[in-house]
């Protein structure tokens, strides 16, 4: 198969966690035709392998021997009119910072939101009450069998953070439909959205955002809070204690701290508030 890839890669360089074992195989194409080659072949084969964008959501406990697909693309961003169009490959907040500066508003929500288009479409990553699918006017997909589709977002598809684009599925690219803004005004909303994340989140140490999704009129990160468990630590994991949704590695952290962590989390608001809690991250074994 004649797609770039490389053997062995640390999943602490792959993710922003920075825990994890090997990624036995990455493959990064660099053409959407590469990626279209590597879905089939997988298809044909019978191989289950998994898609990576920025590993800004993810808790890796293992080497992981099936194939990693991550998009390579050319970092070209298309605009029609106030349609800005972009790889999933390519940087969600610099995408966000593109629009800025272009005078296109919408896409404020996404200054802080690390990883790619592509993960930040398949997890309809969102904050400041906004998330993608309320901009998202078509985007591009390999089905698992390697078929191309292109189609603007249906009811059913997309849910706070959840998506139906996985198992295989590829995202290539996505356009977002947003309105001429003034570029001052665009900038001073970021603004004000990056001083209140770095007042509520712990971005000085790596973490890999949310842990658990908000149950439905619940805020994951009081619960754990109001459980006592702000500052609890397995090794170098630890409940952050400016936010107790996001767990942080304090330099050498182990996937298996983690793990030990997010079980005890877990356990313990259960039997605090009798809340099961849904993890947001994905967890690769
Ligand atoms: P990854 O972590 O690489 O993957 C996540 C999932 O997406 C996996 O299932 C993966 O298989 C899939 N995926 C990735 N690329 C593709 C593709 N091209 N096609 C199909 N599937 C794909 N999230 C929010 O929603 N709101 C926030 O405010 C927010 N704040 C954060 C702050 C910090 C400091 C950090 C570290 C994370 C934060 N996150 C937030 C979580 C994370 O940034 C988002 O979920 C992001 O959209 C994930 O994108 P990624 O490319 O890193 O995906
Ligand atoms: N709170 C506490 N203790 C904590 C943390 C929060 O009491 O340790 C309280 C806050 O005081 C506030 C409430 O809980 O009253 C909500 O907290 P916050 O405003 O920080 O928002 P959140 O619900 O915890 C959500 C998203 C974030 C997103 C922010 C901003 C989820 C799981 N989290 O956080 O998204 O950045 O809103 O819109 O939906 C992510 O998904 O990874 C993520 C970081």
């Amino acid at each position: 198969l004649k797609v770039p890839h490389r053997r062995d890669v640390p999943f602490a360089r792959l993710t922003t966690l920075g825990v994890g074992g090997l990624c036995r195989w990455l493959f990064e194409p660099t053409t959407e035709a590469e990626a279209q080659a590597f879905v089939r072949a997988c298809a044909r084969e019978g191989l289950p392998y998994r898609v990576l964008g920025g590993g800004s959501n993810l808790v890796v406990l293992d080497d992981i021997e099936a194939p990693v697909l991550r998009l390579a693309l050319p970092r070209e961003v298309r605009r029609e009119g106030t349609l800005l169009t972009a790889p999933a490959s390519h940087g969600h907040i610099a995408l966000a910072e593109a629009a800025g500066r272009a005078g296109l508003s919408g896409l404020e929500f996404a200054s802080g939101i690390p990883g790619s288009l592509g993960g930040a479409i398949r997890m309809n990553a969102g904050a400041y009450g906004r998330e993608w699918v309320e901009v998202l006017d078509r985007y591009r997909f390999l089905t698992p069998e390697g078929e191309l589709v292109e189609k603007g977002p249906e009811p059913g598809e997309f849910r706070y953070r959840w998506s139906f684009l996985t198992g295989g599925r590829v995202v290539l690219s996505a356009t977002a439909r947003l309105a001429e803004g003034d570029p001052a005004a665009i900038q001073a909303r970021v603004g004000e959205y990056r001083r209140k994340r770095g007042t509520s989140q712990p971005l000085s140490r790596r973490n890999a955002g949310c842990i658990f999704k908000n149950p439905p009129g619940q805020s994951a990160g009081r619960l754990i809070d109001q459980a006592g468990l702000k500052g609890l630590r397995v090794g170098d994991a630890e409940v952050s204690p400016e936010h107790a949704n996001f767990l942080v590695n304090h330099g050498h952290a182990t996937a298996g701290e983690f793990a030990e962590l997010m079980a005890t989390v877990l356990a313990k608001v259960r039997e605090v508030h009798g809340v099961d809690l849904e993890p947001e991250v994905e967890v690769w074994r």
